[in-house]
């Protein structure tokens, strides 16, 4: 594998994606980088972990930002052939095409409440009614890492292709999903221009949401000492849920923004 590149996708309209189809049947107006996180989540979600595909596409996916990383993969089409006094007869031949492995996306506020502990869940209970029909933040349960008001970001669907796991792929999406809000704070903060005050939930000016560098995961509990590597924190109130049959916990980290902002 020569050195993967990352590619970012921003919020897109993604009018027309048909969630019963797979990626590769999707219309042409679909990006492709939306397109190659789908499919490495595919792979992994839906084909390895048994979540149904009309569930992996939900309608958090317009508003996030995606991170896919793409590794260049060399393939020999004609092999090196020398004759019998070792004189070469043919040069080898390769073609390098680079593969979608691994993709992590940044859900911005506002969501739906804390799952409630011991519960079970479809993906898609847990989707956030579309922007224009919810408030910019909604009061949710105080849990240990969240007082249950202030905006919080959320990281996953994070995948990497089974092949090349155990190489750092996943570190690479979290840090480049990381450093990428820290950089930018105010792309999360609504605009009081194009929502108005009723819907940020605010009468004050000071009561308007502002993202201080609060992020959620709601991690797979196998992989919760993964996700601890990179400074999550299991938030013990948040309790256990089960979400397409998979068990998982809630984590927080609150970044640093005193940063400037790129
Ligand atoms: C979890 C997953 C994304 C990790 O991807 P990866 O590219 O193999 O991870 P990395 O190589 O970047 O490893 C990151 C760190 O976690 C550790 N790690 C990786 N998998 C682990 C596991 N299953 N258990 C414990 N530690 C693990 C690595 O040793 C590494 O530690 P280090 O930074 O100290 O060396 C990948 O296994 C995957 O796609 N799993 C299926 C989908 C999934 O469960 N997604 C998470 C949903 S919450």
């Amino acid at each position: 594998m020569g050195t993967p590149f990352i590619a970012f996708i921003g919020p897109t309209k993604l009018d027309g994606y048909n969630r019963k189809l797979s990626s590769s049947k999707q219309p042409g107006s679909i990006p492709k980088t939306f397109l190659d996180a789908m499919e490495v989540r595919e792979e992994v979600f839906v084909q390895e972990q048994g979540v149904p595909q009309d569930n992996e596409f939900d309608t958090d996916d317009a508003r996030a930002c995606h991170w896919v990383i793409y590794a260049s993969i060399n393939t020999t089409t004609v092999p090196e052939q020398t004759d019998a006094d070792g004189n070469l007869v043919t040069r080898k031949q390769s073609i390098t095409t680079s593969k979608p492995i691994g993709t992590i996306r940044l859900v911005p506020f506002p969501h739906p409440p804390h799952p409630e502990p011991g519960s079970s869940y479809a993906a898609d209970a847990l989707e956030t009614a579309p922007l224009s029909k919810s408030p910019a933040y909604i009061v949710d349960r105080a849990t240990t890492y969240h007082d249950g008001k202030e905006p919080y970001i959320k990281l996953g669907r994070l995948a990497v292709v089974k092949e090349f796991r155990g190489s750092g792929i996943a570190k690479l999406l979290v840090s480049a999903a990381t450093t990428w809000a820290e950089q930018n704070p105010s792309h999360f903060n609504p605009s009081i221009k194009t929502m108005g005050m009723e819907k940020m939930g605010a009468l004050l000016c000071d009561e308007i949401p502002v993202w201080k560098g609060l992020i959620c995961v709601h991690a797979q509990e196998k992989v919760e000492k993964v996700w601890a590597r990179w400074g999550f924190k299991v938030d013990d109130a948040m309790g256990t849920w089960i979400e397409e049959g998979i068990k998982h916990v809630g984590m927080f980290q609150r970044l640093n923004l005193e940063k400037k902002e790129g």
